[in-house]
């Protein structure tokens, strides 16, 4: 089977390329390198032993998203691409709907001009808003609180409406909850650009003295320490998650989350940090940070139950892998 992998040189496609690689199947990246850096495809290589076909092309552009149809054969797309910044997102909102939304209409239009009727795509479990129990089911009511949010609430409304007027797509919506960690080989993994805003790559800034203190937003809580608790979940599982996706025999529209089903707090990260790495992370509480949830983490028992979906990997797992990635590349750099 050929699968196009839009955003395939990212933190998660990258991984997923890896994966699908490693279970035969032949790869076509998409990617335009707004996040993310050409040498990933010589890092697959280097793990794989295999040269993916690469096109570095906007999906906002029609045309060349379709010159790629018309060139190969595909069966199957995995839909990484996009902008995912929470706070850019709602400093540049008409840049996050472009980008977003046009790409993913363009890449739909193109799939069904070619009568490519196979798709995964990459929500994410902020459609969840607030939620009003724990764990989250799938069947939550949903909302959005940012325009990056709203991009995913709008893509799974479209193709929604997409598989209700022509039944024979085949599309699975997969909810990520928060993953890190890294390819094992360390050659793969998660450096953004500038201040990182989520908590791992912060952790591990901090780790590596390129900043001084992680703030930690908000012990007051309703937690078990009173900290922000969420679910991680290892990348690793995450792209195998995908494979699993794709071979699922089930046709139709199906959604899953995908995590773990545990929650872990601020702290209790950063002490799993500490202990698996033997550093110091120098921490400080500051006031909650606007628009966060106490806690969020999934059921997974759907994608368990019907796509044999079992996390393999733990917190000590994720933490050293993601202190791995960044004290290798920093010691190549
Ligand atoms: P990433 O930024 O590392 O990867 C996205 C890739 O898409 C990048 O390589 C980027 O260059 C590419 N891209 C963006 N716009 C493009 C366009 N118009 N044309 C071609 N390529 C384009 O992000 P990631 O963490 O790997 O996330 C992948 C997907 O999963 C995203 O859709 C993201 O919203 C979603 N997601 C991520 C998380 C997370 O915490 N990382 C959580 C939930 C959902
Ligand atoms: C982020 C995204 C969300 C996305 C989710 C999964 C934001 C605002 N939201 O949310 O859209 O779906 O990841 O990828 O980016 N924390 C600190 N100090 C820090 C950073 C974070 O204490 O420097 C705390 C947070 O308050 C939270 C926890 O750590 O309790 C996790 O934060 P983060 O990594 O940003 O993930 P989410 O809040 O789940």
């Amino acid at each position: 089977m050929k699968i196009l992998v839009t955003g395939g040189l990212g933190y998660i496609g990258s991984h997923t390329v890896v994966e699908l690689l490693e279970e035969g199947y032949e790869v076509i990246i998409v990617d335009n390198l707004v996040n993310s850096k050409r040498e990933v495809l010589d890092k697959i290589k280097k793990i794989t032993g295999i040269a993916v076909t690469f096109y570095e092309y906007d999906l906002c552009d029609k045309e060349k998203i379709n010159l790629v149809f018309d060139k190969e054969k595909i069966d199957a797309v995995i839909h990484f691409a996009g902008l995912k910044a929470v706070g850019e997102s709602v400093e540049k909102p008409l840049l996050y709907y472009q980008n977003n939304l046009i790409s993913t209409l363009n890449l739909l239009e193109a799939m069904q001009k070619h009568n490519v009727k196979k798709i995964v795509f990459s929500s994410s479990a902020t459609v969840y808003g607030n939620p009003k129990s724990l764990p989250i089911y799938e069947d939550f009511s949903l909302s959005a609180t940012n325009p990056y949010g709203n991009t995913k609430l709008i893509i799974e409304n479209i193709l929604t409406d997409l598989y209700k007027s022509d039944n024979s797509f085949d599309i699975t919506i997969l909810r990520y909850f928060n993953p890190i960690g890294s390819h094992k080989s360390g050659l793969l993994g998660e450096d953004p650009n500038g201040i990182p805003n989520n908590l791992m790559p912060y952790i591990v800034r901090v780790a590596t003295h390129e900043l001084d203190v992680l703030n930690i937003y908000g012990s007051d809580y309703d937690t078990v320490d009173g900290t922000g608790v969420r679910d991680y979940i290892h990348v690793l599982d995450l792209a195998n998650g995908h494979v699993l996706a794709l071979k699922n025999n089930k046709s139709g529209l199906k959604i899953y989350n995908l995590g773990t089903g545990k929650g872990t707090s601020v702290l209790e990260l950063v002490t799993m940090f500490e202990k698996v790495t033997g550093l110091k992370i120098n921490k400080k509480i500051v006031s909650r940070r606007e628009g966060d949830v106490a806690a969020c983490y999934a059921s997974n028992e759907k994608a368990s139950k019907e796509l044999g979906f079992k996390p393999k990997y733990n917190i000590e797992d994720m933490c050293l892998d993601s202190y791995n990635y960044i004290k290798k590349s920093k010691e190549i750099n």
